[in-house]
């Protein structure tokens, strides 16, 4: 049975990633989740596997080494698969300095830490394997429809947290290469689905649009981003951990590029096409709500991966066409007001009114 440490599990895409793990192996891998639960981790994400058997989770932060070594001579971990991070854009403008010592320092704790347990003579055990989650933003900003992120694309981060995401990416990188620590990079495409925090972009509109609320647009609207369901991301970490070559970086995307403006008209038309009449939310739900506000500083221009890599040596493709996806996400928060609620009250309220003040 092979043990899977899982940082950052509370998140969006880490509890996404659980509970892909646990419908496909069921009792036959174990899951320790490792999460300091910040404003993003959630412990509502995973109600449903709890009470597993096979699931632990240990409430600490990737950057204190004594709480990570210690779950490391606690449990006989084979795989880790470092989700934890500060991920929001917008908050590593207002405040870098958290983005380094998660995203940096904490990744530097988790190396050194699976280092060190799975040490053996010159090398490591057999079998160990540390996947470090990353983003296709440390790459920056495509300006041309026909320009795509390939693994060699050289980096080019413009965000504090894209550039906090690189500078991960070269660490682990540099374990590869310097003590042949058995570690591998997914870069991502922008991922949506179920239990997104409602700062990014789609859940956010769709909160705003239910609640009548402004619907912030940076810019002109006319920024791409490339969306993936969460779960083809999970399939393709899941692949990329248990076939993918030791010391190789992988991007994961399904060639769905979308202006941001068209991704709020597709949320709005859905949420009418859902919402029964009757439905009190429905008379909130309208374009007029559309309002265009000031552009986010270094706004990226356009992402788009390459998944060709993926694909070939993996088989991997996404399952979930972004109209199945979409219509999937919108009923899942229609129909967890509640998970919403929680999530959207206190810190964050005061986050939101600072933000978007004035813009
Ligand atoms: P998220 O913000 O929803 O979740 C992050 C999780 O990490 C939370 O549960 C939080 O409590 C935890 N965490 C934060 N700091 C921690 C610390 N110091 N110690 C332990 N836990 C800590 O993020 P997400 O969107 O799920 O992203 C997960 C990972 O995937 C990140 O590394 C991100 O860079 C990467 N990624 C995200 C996207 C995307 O579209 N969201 C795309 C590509 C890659
Ligand atoms: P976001 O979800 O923050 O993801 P990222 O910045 O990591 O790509 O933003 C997605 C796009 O939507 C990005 O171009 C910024 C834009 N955006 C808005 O126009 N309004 C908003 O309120 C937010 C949060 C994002």
């Amino acid at each position: 049975m092979k043990t899977y440490l899982v940082t950052g599990g509370a998140g969006f895409i880490g509890s996404n990633f659980i509970h892909y793990m646990f419908e496909k192996y069921g009792d036959e891998i174990r899951i320790v989740n490792v999460d300091a639960l910040t404003y993003a981790g959630n412990l509502e994400n995973l109600k449903a596997v709890a009470d597993r058997k096979n699931y632990r989770f240990v409430k600490a932060d990737i950057r204190d080494a004594a709480a990570i070594n210690k779950i490391f001579d606690e449990e006989d971990v084979d795989y880790v698969v470092n989700f934890a991070a500060e991920s929001h854009v917008d908050r590593s403008i207002e405040n870098p300095g958290i983005f380094v010592e998660t995203n940096v320092l904490g990744t530097c704790v988790m190396l050194n830490a699976a280092r060190a347990a799975w040490a053996e003579g010159e090398g490591f055990r057999e079998g160990k394997r540390f996947l470090h989650v990353s983003t296709d933003e440390v790459y920056g900003s495509l300006d041309n429809d026909d320009d795509y992120f390939y693994e060699t694309t050289p980096y080019d981060p413009h965000s504090p947290y894209s550039a906090s995401k690189a500078s991960s990416d070269f660490l682990v990188k540099s374990y590869v290469d310097t003590y042949h620590f058995p570690a591998l990079i997914t870069n991502c495409s922008n991922n949506y689905g179920p239990f997104q925090f409602p700062e990014k972009l789609i859940p956010l509109i769709i909160n705003n649009a239910l609640a009548g609320k402004q619907l912030p647009v940076y810019g002109d609207g006319k920024n791409v981003r490339d969306w993936l369901y969460v779960e083809d991301h999970a399939k393709g970490i899941d692949m990329v951990i248990n076939g993918g070559r030791t010391g190789e970086k992988y991007n994961i995307g399904g060639h769905n590029e979308k202006q941001n403006i068209e991704i709020i008209h597709i949320i709005l038309d859905t949420l009418r096409d859902i919402l029964p009449e009757s439905d009190e939310r429905r008379k909130n739900v309208s374009d007029g709500l559309i309002t265009y506000v000031t552009d986010r500083k270094g706004h990226d221009k356009r992402y788009a991966i390459a998944p060709d890599k993926i694909k070939k040596e993996l088989g991997w493709e996404p399952e979930t066409r972004f109209e199945q996806g979409i219509r999937r996400t919108v009923r899942w928060y229609l129909e967890n007001e509640e998970w919403l609620k929680g999530v959207t009250s206190g810190d964050y309220q005061k986050y939101y009114e600072r933000m978007y003040a004035g813009r």
